[in-house]
């Protein structure tokens, strides 16, 4: 059996392609989803990708990530540089946590530069749009092998 990841997408994600595409691209929220889904196949991952633009719904994600799933990939949009809340709840669910960003965020405002969520991360992709999601993927992987063997 495939092990379970969650793919956590905060809020404005699902404005993908619309939302500033200089930045992040034209892809949609969609084309990333399959993309990513695509990489999980191809690494023996299964994947639950979800958005939301709501704080305590991504809290509630990561909870019940700790009972079903092996791992959490997380882009927690502008919370990433906000939420005490989601980095006490990834704390929590003592599983891998690979942080993402599609965008370089040291190379954009001083407030981007700081991540709650690197205290709870195993490592950060960031920079690289869409593919970060499919690196994350194939990292979150060599984890869980990791893991197993020991
Ligand atoms: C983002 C970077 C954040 O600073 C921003 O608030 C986002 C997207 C990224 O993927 O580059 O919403 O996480």
């Amino acid at each position: 059996m495939p092990s379970l990841v969650y793919v956590l997408n905060g809020p404005n994600l699902n404005m993908l392609g619309v939302r500033e595409p200089a930045i992040y691209g034209s892809e949609t929220l969609a084309d990333l989803r399959s993309r990513t889904e695509k990489a999980a196949a191809n690494n023996g991952l299964k994947i639950d990708f979800r958005q939301s633009n709501v704080e305590g719904e991504i809290v509630t994600w990561v909870q019940e990530a700790r009972e079903k799933a092996k791992g959490i990939i997380i882009n927690a949009g502008a919370y990433t540089h906000t939420s005490v809340a989601i980095l006490d709840a990834l704390q929590a669910s003592e599983l891998p946590v690979i942080e993402v960003h599609l965008s370089n965020i040291f190379r954009r405002d001083q407030f981007r530069q700081h991540s709650y969520i690197s205290l709870a991360a195993t490592g950060v992709i960031c920079g690289l749009g869409s593919t970060g999601y499919e690196l994350a993927v194939e990292a979150m992987a060599n984890i869980l092998k990791t893991a197993h063997k020991a």
